[in-house]
């Protein structure tokens, strides 16, 4: 049976992550789900972000669910960088996939747009670009000071996470890859990245090839939506083109994500797209739903395809159900689609 590692964190995660387990095991009796206390407070607690013995732990489970890292009390970085990227890091989490869709009952903000149109995954590098730490600053707190941040971009690195693009569009009805990048200002990495997808792009000719500058993306995104399938990205430029993506297509409490190390050598994590939402944290009141659709993501990873389409089904109606500005009550909706999901 799958062993699951559970990660709820700050905020709202652990609000979310309830929903997500309820459903979990709704769908999966009988899993395994063990419970890391990691985040805000332990660090208050103990100093300890990521100790190497739970990372160690970490590496021996099948899958990791995550709810949210970061918190107000914390200066900024040490939990985003301490734990989550951390992890993306060891894990080798180079496919940050983020799926976004219009479902049938949402309002999105968009009137040109109707549900089943907007049907896009953004497959983010997850390991390298500007997230790679690279840089510094020099005469700090003086009017000298300086600060630089690198982007990373290696070869292998940019190649890999776009053959897997290539190998999603492949499995999916309109076959379309976009390349977002800003080629015409950063031509060093945006050559690597230019070259690496053409290369890729010559060895599928049945997939149809776009590039766009990611100002413009940032754009289409929101006027025309409709137009993408798969976009491949870098690291910093997926994080910003995934919220927009998930504010076009009804929020960020719908919105779901996969850390996936493709080869299975470390285990993937799966979490919403959303953070620790500090403003409404405790009031049971944020939507479980991309945690939930999280779930989803994990059941396909490790090969539960019925019980992930159980899970998107019973989100389907939850989602068809719902009226336009009514309050949701976070264990309220965990219940339903927990009740849905079971076969
Ligand atoms: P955020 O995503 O936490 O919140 C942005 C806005 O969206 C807030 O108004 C929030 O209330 C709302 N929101 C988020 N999730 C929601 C949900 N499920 N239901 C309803 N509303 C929801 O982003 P932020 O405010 O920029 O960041 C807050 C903290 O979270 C920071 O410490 C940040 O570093 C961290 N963060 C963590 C992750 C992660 O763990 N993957 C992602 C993003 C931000
Ligand atoms: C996300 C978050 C993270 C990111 C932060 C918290 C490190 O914004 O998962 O989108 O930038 O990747
Ligand atoms: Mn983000």
């Amino acid at each position: 049976m799958a062993r699951i590692a559970v990660v709820a964190g700050d905020g709202i995660g652990p609000e979310v992550v309830a929903q997500a387990r309820k459903v979990l095991d709704a769908v999966l009796p009988g899993v395994q789900a063990t419970e890391y206390d990691l985040g805000a407070a332990r660090w208050h607690r103990t100093g300890e972000v990521l100790p190497d013995s739970v990372l160690t732990e970490l590496a021996g489970h099948d899958a990791i669910l995550l709810g949210a890292v970061g918190d107000p009390t914390v200066p900024p970085g040490v939990l985003e960088r301490g734990l989550l990227l951390k992890l993306r890091f060891a894990f080798d989490q180079y496919v940050n996939l983020r799926p976004s869709r219009l479902w049938p009952g949402v309002a999105g903000p968009l009137g040109n747009v109707k549900p089943g149109e907007v049907d896009l995954v953004v497959v983010r590098e997850g390991t390298e670009g500007l997230y790679a730490g690279a840089g510094g600053s020099l005469h700090r707190d003086t009017p000298a000071e300086v600060a630089t941040e690198e982007s990373l971009n290696t070869r292998h690195g940019v190649e890999r996470v776009i053959r897997d693009a290539f190998a999603r569009a492949d499995r999916r009805e309109r076959r379309k890859v976009t390349l977002v990048h800003k080629t015409n200002v950063l031509t060093h990495a945006g050559s690597l990245w230019a070259r690496a997808f053409a290369a890729v792009a010559a060895e599928h000719p049945d997939v149809t090839t776009e590039y766009q500058h990611v100002d413009a993306a940032a754009m289409f995104l929101v006027t025309q939506p409709q137009r993408y399938d798969v976009v491949v990205t870098d690291n910093l430029f997926g994080d910003i083109l995934t919220d927009i993506a998930a504010a076009v297509t009804g929020g960020i409490g719908l919105a779901a994500s996969g850390c996936i190390n493709p080869e299975g050598a470390y285990p993937s994590m799966f979490e919403p797209v959303h953070g620790s939402a500090p403003d409404i944290a405790g009031q049971g009141v944020a939507d479980p739903v991309a945690a939930v659709l999280s779930v989803a993501l994990l059941l396909e990873q490790l090969g539960h395809a019925d019980a992930a389409a159980r899970v998107n089904a019973a989100v389907a109606a939850e989602l068809a159900g719902r009226t336009p500005g009514a309050t949701l009550r976070t264990a309220e909706v965990g219940d339903r689609l927990a009740a849905h999901s079971v076969a």
